[in-house]
């Protein structure tokens, strides 16, 4: 199985950025943590953060028949971007929606997403578990063909 992890804006900066939200650990780290899980289950992982939306759109056009699952996230783009939603629906690659925070409890532009409602589903409010988790649900998904 092949998992493509992609982060969006500013989670290049995880471990000095506002650590009591999103926890101390750098991206590079959370990178360790998904590719542990993921070699646990067998699972290949490519793993990406582009603070670029177009960059993004890109690549999750260019997951189609690729990739079993993409696990994202978006950063600020959940909230706004209907560009990446429009590239889930036409990648029809089964997505997983990540937040290390929980978004539904902190501000209210935070508590939409543009983008769940065309992934499997979310995970949100775990840390960088959220990410393991994410893995965990992903080798779980069942793969179209
Ligand atoms: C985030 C939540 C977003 O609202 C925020 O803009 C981020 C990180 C998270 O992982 O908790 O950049 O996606």
């Amino acid at each position: 199985m092949k998992l493509l992890v992609l982060n969006g804006p500013n989670l290049n900066l995880l471990g000095t950025r506002e650590p009591a939200v999103y926890g101390s650990l750098t991206l590079a780290e959370v990178e360790r943590l998904v590719r542990e899980q993921a070699a646990r289950h067998g699972a290949n992982v490519d793993f990406r953060q582009s603070n670029h939306e177009g960059e993004l759109v890109t690549w999750v056009q260019e997951a189609r028949g690729k990739f079993d699952v993409i696990l994202l996230n978006a950063g600020a783009y959940t909230h706004t971007s209907v560009a990446l939603r429009d590239a889930i629906v036409a990648a029809g690659v089964p997505t997983i929606e990540i937040h290390l925070s929980n978004i539904h409890a902190r501000e209210e532009f935070r508590h939409r997403s543009l983008l769940a409602p065309v992934c499997v589903g979310q995970i949100s409010g775990f840390g960088a578990n959220s990410y393991v988790l994410a893995v965990e649900a992903a080798v779980k998904v069942k793969v179209k063909s």
